[in-house]
C-alpha cells in the first residue's frame, strides 16, 4: 500500500531535495517526558507495550498528536532483535535493559538464532496499524539497532559505562566478535526489509555506543556491518545512519552510503555537511540539554543552528541524542513550534 504523503518534508530533506523549512522530529519523542506516556506505561510493562500493536500504535501517535512533529517513529526498542535471537531481555524501572544470559562463550554464540523473523512479526503488525492511523499525514520511520551496539548489550548483559567486557571481547577474541556481529547483521537485514514491506517510509540504524570505539575498531567492528546491512536492505526508502561519535566517524559512515547521517552535538553541523559527499543529508544536532533551559535560550540556539544551515538542502532537525525523561513537555512543544514557524 503506497499512500501519497501530505507532509513529505522529511523524505525530501533525506533525499537532499529543497524544502520550505527543515523538518523536525526528535529521538525518543514518544517517552517518559509525556504525562500521556505514563498513563499507558502504568498499565503495561515496556515489552508488553512494544509487543501489542494497538498499544505500540497509541504511543507512536502521542508525539504526532501532541507535538505536531513532521515524522513519526515506530514505538519499539533496538533490543527486540537481540531478544528474538535468544537474549532473555527485561526492562526494570530505574535499571534499564537487562539480559539475564549474557554471551560468555562460543557455545553462547552458537545458541544465537538467526532464523527468528517470525518472533518479530508484532512489529510488522504495529507498522500496519500505525500507517492506518497516520493515513498519509506524515512519514513513519522504522528502525533497528546496529550490530556493534546490540553486541555490547548482549555481552555486557545490559547498559555499560565503559564497555569493558565488549572491548575485552574485541581485543582478545575478535573472531568470536565477528561471528556475533555477522549473526546480528543478518537478522537486521531481514528485520529492516520486513519493516519496509510492512510500510515504513524511512529507516534509521542506531549505533548509539559506537562512540566507545577507536577509529580502527569503528571500521572493523561497527562500520563493516553497517555497510553490509545498508548494501543488503531494500533501498526504496531513505536510510538514516545514527551514532554517538558521528562528529568523528562521519567520513567512515559516509562510505556505507546512507541517505542521511545523524550527527551528535559535538560537531558544527555545516562543517560536517560540507565535508560529506554530495547527496548525503545531515540530521541533528541540538544538544538535548538545551531543552531544559529557558525558552528564550531554546529559541536562540535553534535559530543559530538554522541560520548556520540556511541555504543547505538535506537538513533534518533533530537532537544530538534522545530526549531525557525529565525534560519539560512544554519546552519540547515550544521547540517544535519555533521550528515550524521558521522560514
Ligand atoms: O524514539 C522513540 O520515541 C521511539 C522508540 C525508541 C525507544 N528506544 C523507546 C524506549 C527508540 C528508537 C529506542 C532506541 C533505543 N533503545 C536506543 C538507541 C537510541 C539511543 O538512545 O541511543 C537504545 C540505546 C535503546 C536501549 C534502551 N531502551 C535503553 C538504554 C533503555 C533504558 C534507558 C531509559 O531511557 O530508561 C531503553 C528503554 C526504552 N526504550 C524506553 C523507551 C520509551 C523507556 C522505557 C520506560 O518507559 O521505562
Amino acid at each position: 500500500m503506497t499512500t501519497v504523503l501530505q507532509n513529505d518534508l522529511l523524505i525530501r530533506a533525506a533525499l537532499s531535495q529543497p524544502t520550505e523549512r527543515p523538518p523536525v522530529w526528535m529521538m525518543r519523542q514518544a517517552g517518559r517526558f509525556m504525562p500521556e506516556y505514563w498513563e499507558i506505561k502504568n498499565k503495561y510493562s515496556f515489552l508488553e507495550m512494544c509487543k501489542t500493536p494497538e498499544i505500540a500504535a497509541d504511543v507512536t501517535m502521542l508525539p504526532v498528536d501532541l507535538l505536531g512533529i513532521d515524522a513519526a517513529i515506530l514505538f519499539s526498542d533496538i533490543l527486540v532483535t537481540a531478544e528474538a535471537m535468544g537474549g532473555d531481555l527485561s526492562f526494570e524501572q530505574g535499571v534499564g535493559p537487562r539480559f539475564s544470559n549474557p554471551i560468555r562463550s562460543l557455545a553462547d554464540v552458537e545458541q544465537l538464532s538467526v532464523d527468528c523473523l517470525d518472533k518479530l512479526q508484532y512489529v510488522a503488525e504495529a507498522i500496519k496499524v500505525i500507517q492506518q492511523r497516520l493515513d498519509g499525514r506524515i512519514p513513519l520511520i522504522g528502525f533497528a539497532g546496529a550490530p556493534f551496539t546490540i553486541l555490547s548489550y548482549l555481552v555486557e548483559g545490559g547498559s555499560s559505562k565503559d564497555f569493558k567486557q565488549t572491548k575485552l571481547l574485541l581485543n582478545n577474541e575478535p573472531a568470536m566478535a565477528h561471528l556475533i556481529l555477522q549473526k546480528i547483521a543478518d537478522v537486521t537485514v531481514e528485520y529492516l526489509n520486513m519493516q519496509v514491506d510492512a510500510g515504513v517510509n524511512a529507516l534509521q540504524l542506531f549505533d548509539s555506543w559506537a562512540l566507545a570505539l577507536s577509529w580502527n575498531d569503528y571500521r572493523e567492528f561497527a562500520h563493516r556491518y553497517n555497510h553490509y546491512i545498508l548494501s543488503k536492505i531494500k533501498r526504496s526508502v531513505p536510510v538514516i545512519s545514527f551514532c554517538k561519535g558521528s562528529s568523528v566517524f562521519a567520513p567512515i559512515m559516509a562510505e556505507a552510503n546512507p541517505d542521511v547521517i545523524s550527527v551528535d552535538w559535538n560537531a558544527d553541523l555545516k562543517n560536517i555537511k560540507q565535508s560529506l559527499p554530495e547527496g548525503i543529508a545531515v540530521q541533528g544536532n541540538l544538544d538535548p540539554f538545551v531543552l531544559y533551559a529557558d525558552k528564550k535560550v531554546i529559541k536562540t540556539k535553534i535559530l543559530d543552528l538554522f541560520e548556520r544551515m540556511r541555504g543547505e538542502n538535506g537538513f533534518i532537525f533533530n537532537l544530538g541524542h534522545g530526549i531525557m525523561p525529565d525534560i519539560p513537555f512544554d519546552n519540547v512543544k515550544y521547540a517544535v513550534d519555533v521550528i515550524k514557524e521558521y522560514r
